[in-house]
């Protein structure tokens, strides 16, 4: 890993910052999501160090065009994107996310004549410092102070500063990992750290032909697959539990209704798993589907209609040829002038 140099240190902080809410332990995570019916693991738990590394494979594989559509968006549009922005702006990103696209849209700016402060927000304290010290290497004008806790209280403490224009980051279509309610409920908290004439750049996957989707999410080469699967390997390190990966199989599902891939983990055969860490034994019939993840896809409607939901107004896309990616301007809703009465 490297170093943050002294010359950086004067420019990059990390603050850490207890999460207001206790945040769920593994062994709590899977204990409940195994006592339920049909069963499931939260998708959070495939992002061990193996699985962090399986998922940027699973960006290069052919079948998965979510990460290199966004990134052909943004070097397309990346001055559009940041052409209204203030002298001075506050980049605001919800996961220290892929330094690539962040890169994009900090040239855009450098060469626009803005002034940045690039703020993170990010629950991995090792990865904000390391996303910090490569970016002061590469840009000599850039401030760092990233904000290490989770979403809610980075952006409670983020929203705290009303002084200069934010500009917020989610891409990655990691939206779409939660269900309505919480991309509801997200969206809602990061209005409420929006002062009028900020914004947030939204990237999501939109709807399109089942047979792409699907194959995106069950590459030809297995690298979605081991993913999926590398979640039982955690299991059985961190919990001692006794999965036999052979009785397991990847599966994953347009599901129409919800509008989301499906995935799930498909035992083959009638089995009894223990997890000794959690005191726990668990019966899977042959053919039980484990739900570990969705990821929902949306219409350009469907969106704006749930950034009204949070009190928020979609206001721009940028899409690409095919129309299978878009970037998002979502602002704040500008309160209706009161009318005067006579
Ligand atoms: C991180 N997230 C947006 C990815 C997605 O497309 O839902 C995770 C992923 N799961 C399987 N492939 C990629």
């Amino acid at each position: 890993m490297q170093l943050l140099t002294l010359t950086n240190l004067d420019r990059c902080t990390v603050k850490a910052i207890p999460p207001a809410h206790r945040v769920l332990s593994v062994n709590e995570m899977v204990a409940d999501g195994l006592a339920r019916t049909p069963k499931r693991l939260p998708p959070i738990l495939f992002y061990d160090a193996e699985g962090s590394r399986l998922f940027e494979e699973i960006c290069k594989v052919p079948e998965y065009y979510l990460t290199r559509t966004e990134k052909a968006i943004l070097e397309q549009h990346a001055q559009g994107m940041v052409a209204g922005c203030a002298a001075d702006i506050d980049l605001v990103e919800l996961g220290s996310g892929s330094a690539l696209k962040t890169r994009i849209l900090l040239d855009a700016l450098f060469a626009g004549g803005h002034t940045v402060t690039y703020r993170p927000i990010d629950i991995s304290r090792s990865m904000l410092e390391r996303t910090a010290a490569e970016l002061t290497e590469e840009y000599a004008d850039l401030v760092v102070e990233a904000v290490a806790s989770d979403y809610d209280t980075g952006l409670a403490e983020v929203g705290r500063r009303r002084d200069r224009q934010k500009g917020f980051l989610f891409m990655g279509s990691n939206l779409g990992n939660f269900q309505h309610d919480e991309a509801r409920d997200f969206l809602a908290t990061v209005g409420a750290a929006m002062s009028p004439g900020d914004f947030l750049l939204l990237g999501v996957d939109l709807v399109k032909d089942q047979r792409l989707l699907e194959a995106a999410y069950d590459d030809a080469a297995g690298v979605t697959r081991a993913f999926n699967l590398n979640l039982l390997t955690r299991l059985n390190r961190e919990l001692g539990a006794d999965f036999d990966l052979q009785n397991f199989r990847h599966k994953a599902v347009w599901d129409a209704e919800n509008q989301a891939i499906q995935t799930y983990l498909v035992s083959t055969v009638q089995q009894t798993v223990r997890l000794p860490e959690i005191d726990l034994r668990v019966q899977f019939g042959a053919g039980e589907a484990m739900h570990t993840e969705s990821s929902h896809k949306y219409t350009l409607d469907g969106l704006a209609g749930l950034c009204r939901e949070a009190g928020l107004s979609l206001t721009r896309t940028w899409t690409d040829d095919r129309g299978w990616f878009a970037v998002n301007l979502v602002q704040p809703v500008q309160p209706t002038p009161v009318s005067h009465r006579r």
